[in-house]
């Protein structure tokens, strides 16, 4: 196993202290984990802050931003005063010329190249389609990218909208769980520790990225009176103990904050 800066003990700190404490660690290195929640219950802003640690230990990351568009991303973080300039970032995301036939064939059938996130802010909405958006095709860029760019983490935001372009583009479901097995299992080899985000699942069935994930972290939120109050809970984790209590975390401009002290079961 590779272990660099940032790395010790076979884990990726997820940037957020009290997670990784609830992980005993922070995340074993190099293989891929499901975190699910509902919109706005701050999937993508966990993402990001585990993308900031890896920069922060040196290491090159990448994101797959198929939910925002990269200067929606930028914009939602000004404020936060995070410096994502170096996040590698797949602009995976339809944009306003989706539903365009735009250009050749051959060009809208092609993702777009990943750049920085800075690079990608500046540039206007990108002309891919619903027709690039499929796990295939991310999976084909994701190859290439990993052979120039050996990134230690990588954040797939999310899965659940691959599967609706996917499907909006062919008419099939074509997230089927030997595609998802394919990239997860090329990612392990390439001990790219991921993080790929999800709405739950509706009716609660087993999707392929939960059996295939080796480990699921769950976001919820509900409004408690005037506030929202939120929570994290580790739902299963191979490779370490940890922290089976469901917590309730803040998000501020500094981001996700885990509050060690506060179970979810307690009340203010
Ligand atoms: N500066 C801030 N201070 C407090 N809360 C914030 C701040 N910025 C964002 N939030 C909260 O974080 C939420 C967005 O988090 P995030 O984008 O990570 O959620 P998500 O689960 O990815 O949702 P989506 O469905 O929009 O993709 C906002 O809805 C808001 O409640
Ligand atoms: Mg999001």
């Amino acid at each position: 196993m590779v272990v660099g800066r940032g790395r010790q003990d076979g884990r990726a700190g997820s940037g957020i202290a009290g997670l990784d404490r609830m992980m005993h660690g922070g995340f074993p290195v190099g293989r891929p984990y499901l975190v699910t929640g509902p919109n706005g219950s701050g999937r993508t802003l966990l993402g990001l802050q585990f993308l900031m640690e890896g920069l922060r230990h040196g290491e090159p990351v990448l994101l797959v931003a198929v939910d925002e568009p990269p200067h929606e991303i930028l914009e939602n973080v000004r404020t936060f005063g995070w410096d994502l300039s170096k996040v590698h970032t797949l602009d995976a995301n339809p944009g306003q010329l989706a539903y365009r036939r735009l250009g050749s064939v051959q060009e809208i059938k092609s993702l777009q190249e990943v750049r920085s996130m800075q690079e990608l802010g500046d540039r206007k909405p990108t002309t891919s389609t619903t027709e690039d958006i499929t796990l295939q095709s991310i999976y084909l860029k994701l190859r290439r990218q990993l052979e120039v760019l050996p990134a230690r983490r990588l954040v797939i935001d999310s899965m659940t909208s691959i599967r609706h372009f996917a499907l909006r583009a062919t008419g099939e479901q074509q997230t089927d769980r030997t595609e998802i097995q394919s990239l997860l299992r090329f990612l392990a080899e390439r001990e790219v520790t991921t993080l790929i985000t999800a709405l739950p699942s509706p009716g609660g069935e087993l999707t392929p990225e939960q059996i295939l994930c080796r480990g699921e972290l769950m976001l919820r939120r509900e409004w408690s009176g005037p506030s929202m109050r939120r929570t994290m809970q580790v739902l299963r984790m191979r490779g370490t103990a940890h922290d089976t209590e469901e917590r309730r975390f803040t998000i501020s401009s500094e981001g996700l904050h885990v509050d060690d002290a506060a179970p979810a079961g307690d009340e203010d």
